[in-house]
């Protein structure tokens, strides 16, 4: 796929559940794909999960020149990554051997190469360190599945140059991902951070009996779950303000959410009782439905909701 940075062969390193998506989506994208992994069957499941994944690919729209079979493997990172243009890091979220990791993958490439790391909370300044010019080393932090949901978080580590975080950035804009530039680096970057927020409250209005498990989930997912995934909550809450926008919203609802974030509660650590009680709840809906109906109808209509928000040219971003 035509890009600034002229990659044609990606490197993939780490194939578990992240580098296997990862490794899909940029097939599909039309570019030749080095990956790489320690464990031997890992080819094995990197190939089926592919296939199994290159139905969706092939809803989505392939690029021109997409081959799943334009892949190769080998346990060997040195062998692996010659000739690579980028390389997309997923192995394991330890910074010890992340640390290791890069100054490998630096070793292996071009002195100009672009590093991205997927790592979903340790920073790049962390495990650049020991890299060969580190500048190129920065944070390219995809959502689960990778080659289904568009966001890539991005950012660089102290020693990464402004220059390579603009041209990743770009470089993930080109290829049909929706990237965002970080100007900091933050534990757990911007989604996870509003994650946790959000699982924070989800846990405490379970362990407080509020309601069930199933009527948690529905007062997001049919309520505002429904506008999170078109808009965010700035641009909802200016909606919300009516003519006078989002400083009218604020000054006018801010003295109520005070009192509700007084209220919120401030879970330190998940006990047993409360990963039991939504195992339970989970298992009240699954007597019912499967895991598998449910994984397939929610990718389903995410990928519905997907050509939707490209199609409506109106949307802001
Ligand atoms: N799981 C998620 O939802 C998610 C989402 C976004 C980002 N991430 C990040 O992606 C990265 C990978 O996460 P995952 O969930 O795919 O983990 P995983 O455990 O499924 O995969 C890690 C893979 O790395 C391989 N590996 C181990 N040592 C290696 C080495 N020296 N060189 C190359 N590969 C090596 C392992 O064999 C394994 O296949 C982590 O940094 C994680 O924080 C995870």
């Amino acid at each position: 796929m035509k890009n600034d940075l002229n990659v044609r062969t990606v490197g993939i390193v780490g194939c578990g559940l992240i580098g296997m998506s990862w490794a899909a989506y940029y097939l599909a994208k039309g570019f030749a794909v080095r990956a790489t992994d320690p464990v031997a069957n890992a080819e094995e499941k990197l190939r089926a999960y592919i296939d199994s994944a290159w139905t969706l690919l092939e809803e989505m729209g392939l690029e021109p020149g997409a081959d799943k079979n334009n892949l190769r493997f080998s346990t060997n990172l040195k062998e692996s990554l010659r000739g690579v243009d980028f390389v997309q890091e997923n192995g394991p979220e330890r910074v010890d051997l992340k640390l290791k990791l890069f100054k490998d993958i630096s070793d292996a490439v071009g002195p100009d190469v672009i590093i991205a790391s997927s790592s979903s909370g340790i920073p790049v300044s962390d495990f650049q360190t020991e890299a060969t010019n580190p500048a190129r080393i920065l944070l390219g932090h995809p959502f689960n599945p990778p080659h289904v949901v568009p966001l890539v978080e991005v950012v660089g580590g102290k020693l990464t140059s402004a220059e390579n975080v603009t041209r990743a950035v770009k470089f993930y804009a080109q290829i049909g991902k929706k990237p965002i530039r970080m100007k900091k680096e933050m534990k757990g970057h911007i989604a996870n951070r509003i994650q946790a927020a959000v699982f924070r409250e989800v846990l405490y209005l379970l362990d407080q009996d509020a309601a069930s498990l199933a009527d948690i989930d529905i007062a997001m997912a049919h309520g505002p779950g429904l506008r999170w995934a078109i808009l965010g909550q700035f641009m909802n809450a200016n909606l919300g303000g009516g003519d006078a926008g989002i400083k009218h919203l604020l000054e006018h609802l801010g003295p109520a959410m005070e009192g509700w974030w007084a209220d919120l509660g401030r879970i330190e650590h998940v006990t047993p009782q409360m990963a039991e009680k939504a195992e339970a709840g989970i298992n009240e809906i699954l007597k019912v439905h499967t895991a598998n109906d449910i994984a397939a109808a929610r990718d389903n209509v995410l990928l519905q909701t997907l050509k939707a928000k490209v199609a409506d040219k109106r949307l802001p971003y």
